[in-house]
């Protein structure tokens, strides 16, 4: 490798049947949401994650919009949830007028911690949103315990974790309801897309309904409520089959990535690696995270900047929803502290991890990224 080239922090991986299922869809004029590629897959998606049924929609985001809107969730119900995650899972509870409930982040996985959960929930507590982080899945048999005790849904954000397992059993297959991104950086991709998953007949009728502007079955063009344009389009689909196809080898593949930075990176003082297995699964590196630990002297953005400047893709964690201005000015969790996900909201960060990647660019990456410390 040329000693300044840049190491992208992902490139999706394209070179199975990706080309020949697009070919069909431009061959066929099948591009809309219509086309044949959607049926199949959602079918093969959901049988893939042990659910009945696939929802294909337009991004994660939007399946979590709809997981919420299709479970009745409305304004003065509590949700539980992570503060260390992505924006659009607090976005849809607030959208509704629901209340977004914060847990702190264990300090391990940096999955919610699941000790903090029992104590948020109210008799307006109304359902758990799981957020399985980065590589690692959330320890659901507590998480079921409590849904049963306390008669609470579950809403199972699988967004990073497609392929993972929890006990054997598939990550999204654990939710009333859940919900997948396609985004480029996944396991698998169709550039933009999202899938809702459900074992419930009358749930999954009701997520596509909202998908499709709730066009009233009787008669099109006439709706008793309002829905979304959520809609996956046929070409989408093509690139997720030929991705779906080969998710097995995708999740080696990210192990391997995860392996050679374990190996590499261990010796260097200073820096909680992902963690690489609990006693209920086996990391997926969905990215490969790191956190600085206190005795190194700069956080996670002047981490990235040194590593911009050596030809190291690198991205901050998330930042935590108490934290988010937007949620701070609508009057949400004030005074509200949670100092493990403050902390690895800091301190954390990811580095080159994408299936495109080659060995030899995350050997160099490691190699550069050691310079820095
Ligand atoms: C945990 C989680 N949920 C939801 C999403 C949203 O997915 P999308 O980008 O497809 O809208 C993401 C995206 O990265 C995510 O990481």
């Amino acid at each position: 490798m040329n000693s300044n080239e840049l190491i992208p922090v992902n490139t999706p991986l394209l070179d199975g049947n990706e080309k020949k299922y697009l070919n069909e869809c431009i061959d066929t004029g099948w591009i809309s949401s219509e086309g044949p590629f959607i049926k199949e897959f959602e079918e093969k998606f959901a049988s893939k994650m042990g659910r009945k049924y696939g929802i294909a929609v337009s991004n994660g985001s939007v399946a979590l919009d709809a997981a919420v809107i299709a479970l009745g969730l409305t304004r003065g119900d509590e949700v539980i949830m992570p503060t260390f995650t992505i924006i659009c899972c607090a976005s849809a509870i607030t959208r509704v007028g629901a209340i977004p409930v914060l847990v702190d982040s264990d300090p391990f996985t940096w999955n919610m911690d699941i000790s903090k959960i029992e104590e948020k929930i109210t008799p307006r507590t109304k359902a758990i949103m799981v957020v399985h982080i980065y590589g690692l899945p959330v320890e659901m048999d507590a998480v079921i315990d409590l849904s049963k005790k306390y008669n609470i849904k579950i809403i199972e954000d699988a967004a990073e974790q497609h392929g993972q397992h929890y006990k054997g059993k598939p990550v999204g297959s654990f939710g009333d309801i859940s919900c997948f991104s396609f985004y480029p950086n996944k396991h698998i991709t169709t550039g933009e897309g999202g899938m809702i998953a459900t074992d419930d007949p009358e749930l999954a009728q009701r997520c596509k309904s909202l998908r499709n502007l709730c066009f009233k079955s009787e008669r099109r063009f006439v709706h008793d409520e309002l829905g979304y344009n959520y809609r996956m389009t046929n070409i989408q689909a093509a690139l997720g089959l030929a991705q779906l196809e080969r998710m097995d080898q995708f999740i080696q593949k990210k192990r391997r990535i995860g392996e050679i930075y374990n190996q590499l990176l261990s010796e260097v003082k200073g820096l909680q690696l992902n963690l690489a297995k609990t006693e209920y699964a086996d990391s997926i590196y969905w990215v490969y995270a790191i956190v600085l630990k206190d005795e190194i002297p700069f956080d996670a953005s002047e981490a990235i900047n040194r590593l911009d400047k050596i030809g190291v893709g690198a991205r901050p964690f998330f930042w935590c929803m108490h934290e988010q201005p937007v949620f701070v000015k609508m009057g949400l969790f004030s005074g509200e502290k949670y100092p493990i996900a403050e902390n690895i909201a800091r301190r954390g960060f990811y580095i080159p991890s994408g299936l495109g990647l080659t060995e030899e660019q995350i050997v160099t990456a490691a190699e550069r990224f050691k310079t820095i410390f």
